[in-house]
């Protein structure tokens, strides 16, 4: 699996993500004339800790979104230290970033130049190996499909005035195949888009493709989700349970948690409360940042009442980063880490952190960015990692049924050795 194929080229430019901002797309050509694109996503809801995203701040240009800068890493910095070394050698690739970068959080290059580089080398050195990414990333063992969640209704601050809660996905845990679940999640999004317009509700969407209607309260969204999978003729819980992404740390005001649409505030204590009942009112399998992102001591106290019932996935806790996994795992924070590249700005801690969650019993969820784009490389990870659960937004937009797509084709391609995740993906380990 191998290539003696040698970096030849590293071109950076600056392109658009799907809210218009911009980002960092990587050109990466080896010396047998492979060559591959990765683009870099962006997060609005961002955790403190994460790698950091250089923008340039001369509000001349895109309000100061503007990445020129970070591009300027890319074509002075970073080509001309990776040029010649082998395609194949990620270790080293990312390290030799590591090094150049020379900071914690990739504050010097930009974890958006560093991703954006790591990503499309991983991407060529493929090409060159003649082998599509899930499998070069994962070799011969990578084929289970994971189970998609599907986010219909968006809210906070990926939609103004709809939920205060971010984001109430669809999980087709009782699907045959990936195909098959996503048609489940396509035909209840459908369902939920015909019951908004029955209510004479907005179907506007949201930053992730979800729609985002007023309702009353957060738990008026839970119950419309569950309506719609009835009208689209599944079994709540059966073939298609829930998952939330609280998103708690914009949630925070004063001491407090605000959810506005319930007109009240919630303390940790409160929180966890309101995960219980949820949990015993709704199929829900998984509760994502439940609170805000430095209360480990409050995630121990969750994980301890309600990690045996339901899957609880730390991202802006764990920020994708090993370190702070290391730490969750030791003090018993949260049973799933969410999976962002850009969290952490290489394709090697990238794996790293997610191997070592699955070495301790931790599940991954390998997650898209509200800002995304084309590039589908989440999907293949998600495949690499055989771990059984993507979140890719809305089965709707562009930039997220694109790594839907992707996940068809390889489940196409691996034809009769394609496992589908399904329920299996929440089966808790620890
Ligand atoms: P973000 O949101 O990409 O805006 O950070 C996604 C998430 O919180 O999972
Ligand atoms: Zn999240």
């Amino acid at each position: 699996m191998a290539t003696s194929a040698s970096i030849a080229r590293v071109i950076g430019e600056e392109v658009l993500d799907s809210r218009g901002n911009p980002t960092v797309q990587v050109t990466v050509v080896l010396d047998d004339d492979s060559l591959a694109h990765a683009t870099v996503p962006s997060g609005a809801s961002t955790g403190e800790s994460e790698a950091i995203e250089l923008r340039d701040g001369d509000r001349q240009r895109y309000g100061g979104k503007g990445v020129l800068n970070a591009v300027r890493h890319v074509n002075e910095l970073i080509g001309p230290a990776l040029m010649g070394l082998l395609a194949d050698d990620q270790w080293r690739i990312d390290a030799v970033l590591i090094e150049l970068d020379g900071t914690d959080f990739k504050s010097r290059l930009g974890a958006n130049a560093t991703l954006g580089a790591s990503l499309a080398c991983a991407r060529a050195a493929a090409q060159a190996c003649r082998l599509p990414l899930f499998r070069y990333l994962g070799g011969d063992e990578a084929r289970v499909l994971p189970t998609p969640m599907l986010t219909v209704m968006d809210g906070g601050i990926h939609g103004n005035d709809g939920p205060d809660l971010q984001e109430f996905m669809l999980v087709p845990v009782g699907a045959p195949t990936f195909r098959e679940a996503l048609r489940f999640g396509v035909e209840t999004y459908h369902a939920l888009r015909d019951l908004l317009v029955e209510r004479h509700t907005s179907t506007n969407v949201g930053d992730e493709g979800g729609f985002v209607p007023a309702l009353s309260s957060n738990r008026a969204a839970l119950d419309l989700v569950m309506q719609a999978i009835e009208r689209a003729g599944y079994r709540p819980g059966e073939d298609i349970s829930l998952a939330i992404d609280f998103a708690a740390t914009g949630l925070w005001r004063d001491g407090r948690y605000r959810l506005s649409r319930e007109g009240r505030d919630y303390s940790a204590d409160e929180m966890v409360g309101l995960c219980r009942e949820w949990g015993e009112q709704y199929p829900l399998v998984s509760v994502e940042d439940p609170l805000r992102d430095n209360d480990w001591g409050g995630y121990a106290q969750l994980t301890r009442e309600l990690g045996d019932r339901m899957q609880i996935a730390g991202d802006d806790l764990f920020v994708s980063n090993r370190p702070f996994l290391v730490k969750g795992i030791a003090q018993g924070c949260c049973n799933c880490v969410v999976i962002k590249p850009n969290q952490v700005g290489t394709v090697t801690e990238t794996l790293n952190t997610a191997r070592m969650a699955l070495a301790a019993g931790y599940s991954c969820m390998v997650a898209h960015r509200s800002g995304e784009t084309e590039d589908t490389s989440i999907a293949d990870l998600a495949v690499a990692l055989n771990c059984g659960q993507i979140k890719a937004g809305a089965p709707a937009r562009g930039e997220r049924v694109a790594k839907y797509n992707r996940l068809l084709t390889i489940e196409a391609r691996l034809g009769e050795r394609a496992q589908y995740a399904g329920r299996a993906a929440f089966q808790r380990r620890r």
